[in-house]
């Protein structure tokens, strides 16, 4: 009784459902049988020859590499064999270098030559462990608190490779679903460390604080209509000191009163600012009396001008310890070895006893950004203090043409005895720079020095662009 009852109930049920409903079951309910058994067949079947001969046939994969860049300059570099010091042997030509970051003149040092060799005697060439296995010895932890004793921090940590310093660092702090401001011209380091955030990314022009103050009021409008979930986002600015793809300065102060109005927190790349700018040679900040406390983090390298390998980060203890757990250059990387630990140490010692150097040098760069400007073919609007310099074809041309001839010119400039670089980037990278040669200016040069670069990169260049 029960039972037809249930029937005549569900008979009713089904009576009051719309036909395409049904419809639409017995459809899906078709399609997972023809779907199942094709699977079933399908899979105990073997192809013939012929098949197996003409599925190869058709199959066309993707190539594993896109369009290779064969001319590249990295595939076929120039060949020094000699000291990159104040001259350099550019395949066979002793040339002035005006190539390689020598900023302070370090490479060549004697003082620190000698604590290097002293540093291999004592622990051998590398280091065979990363820093929380065996890899720590007690030079790291000694270059640790120097450098966070000059730059005025509470702590720093050094990694063994300039680039991973900076991806590593970045990365260890933004994370997916944060706000990103950069500058577009940010170089590939820090691009790359962008890339491993999977943060949201704004890039503002290139040292433009209107632009980027027009952003930040945008997305202030946007916060306004969910203020819960902007409360959740954390805000980043991100800008180099010097950069390294154009030489031009950040606009640091109006920059720190953006981020205390917006509430960013800002990181700076120093790679080339430390160790150049300010009276001390302590970067940005110095340059600008900017107080320390201003800045979240300061990304260095200790590849430049302190003439050695590898790169560090300073901040507070309680921002920059973070990077010993979660930098993964940091972690995962055997420790810089000691010998060029010592180094750097070494040439800490020599900038802070040595405070002219960095007079020198800034009078180089500024004589050197002098007689630039009187190459009425090329023009460079690099910061005038800045030690890496851009030059550019005064008369604009296509990014080939460019490219050919400001090679032609770095080439016959090595063929008169001075390096400088055709800088090459590769194609991965954001909003590639014009083409350009660049300068790196070092405290050895002396006023004769100065004037046979200018004068060679002068007479080559007309040479060149008169043809
Ligand atoms: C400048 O340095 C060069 C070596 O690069 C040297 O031959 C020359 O005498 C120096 N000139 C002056 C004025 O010191």
């Amino acid at each position: 009784m029960s039972t037809k009852f249930l029937f005549i109930e569900s008979m009713n049920i089904l009576s009051t459902i719309p036909q395409y409903h049904t419809l639409l079951e017995i459809f899906v309910i078709l399609w997972l049988i023809w779907f199942i058994s094709k699977r079933y067949f399908s899979r105990d079947r073997t192809l013939t020859e012929d098949e197996i001969e003409r599925k190869l046939a058709e199959w066309n994969p993707e190539p594993l590499i896109n369009n290779p860049q064969m001319n590249h300059i990295s595939l076929n570099p120039r060949c020094i064999t000699s000291r990159a010091g104040k001259r350099i042997v550019v395949d066979g030509k002793d040339c002035l270098n005006l190539g390689t970051h020598n900023y302070l003149g370090l490479t060549e040092n004697n003082e620190i030559e000698k604590d290097a060799i002293a540093a291999i005697r004592k622990y051998g060439v590398g280091s065979c462990g990363p820093r929380g296995f065996y890899g720590t010895v007690d030079v790291h932890l000694e270059l640790e608190e120097r450098l966070a004793d000059y730059t005025d921090t509470e702590e720093a940590v050094v990694y063994s490779y300039g680039f991973s310093t900076i991806a590593s660092a970045i990365a260890a702090y933004c994370k997916r679903r944060d706000l990103i401001f950069v500058d577009e011209q940010a170089n590939f380091a820090i691009q790359k460390g962008l890339d491993a955030t999977k943060a949201n990314i704004i890039y503002f022009k290139h040292n433009d604080v209107n632009d980027l103050s027009n952003l930040l009021m945008k997305q202030a409008k946007i916060d306004e209509q969910n203020l819960k979930k902007a409360a959740k986002i954390k805000r980043f600015l991100i800008v180099e000191g010097i950069y390294m793809n154009t030489g031009n300065i950040c606009p640091l102060p109006e920059l720190v009163a953006l981020c205390r109005q917006y509430k960013l927190r800002i990181f700076i790349d120093e790679s080339i600012s430390f160790g150049t700018l300010g009276k001390h040679g302590k970067g940005i900040t110095e340059h600008f009396d900017v107080p320390k406390c201003e800045i979240d983090m300061i990304m260095g390298s200790l590849d430049w001008a302190m003439g050695s390998i590898g790169g560090f980060c300073v901040g507070t203890s309680f921002i920059i310890e973070h990077q010993r757990l979660s930098g993964l250059g940091y972690c995962f990387s055997a420790s810089l070895p000691p010998l060029l630990t010592t180094a750097a140490i070494t040439s800490l010692n020599i900038m802070k006893n040595n405070p002219q150097l960095f007079r020198s040098l800034r009078d180089n760069c500024i004589a050197i950004n002098e007689g630039l400007q009187k190459i009425h073919c090329l023009e460079c609007s690099s910061f005038p203090e800045s030690p890496v310099k851009h030059v550019y074809l005064k008369n604009k041309k296509d990014r080939t043409t460019e490219e050919k001839l400001l090679s032609k010119i770095s080439d016959k400039c090595i063929e008169n005895n001075l390096a400088v670089i055709t800088p090459a980037y590769l194609e991965a990278e954001k909003n590639i720079p014009r083409p350009s040669l660049r300068l790196c200016v070092s405290t050895l040069l002396n006023k004769s020095d100065i004037d046979f670069a200018v004068n060679v990169l002068k007479n080559c260049a007309e040479e060149i662009l008169s043809v």
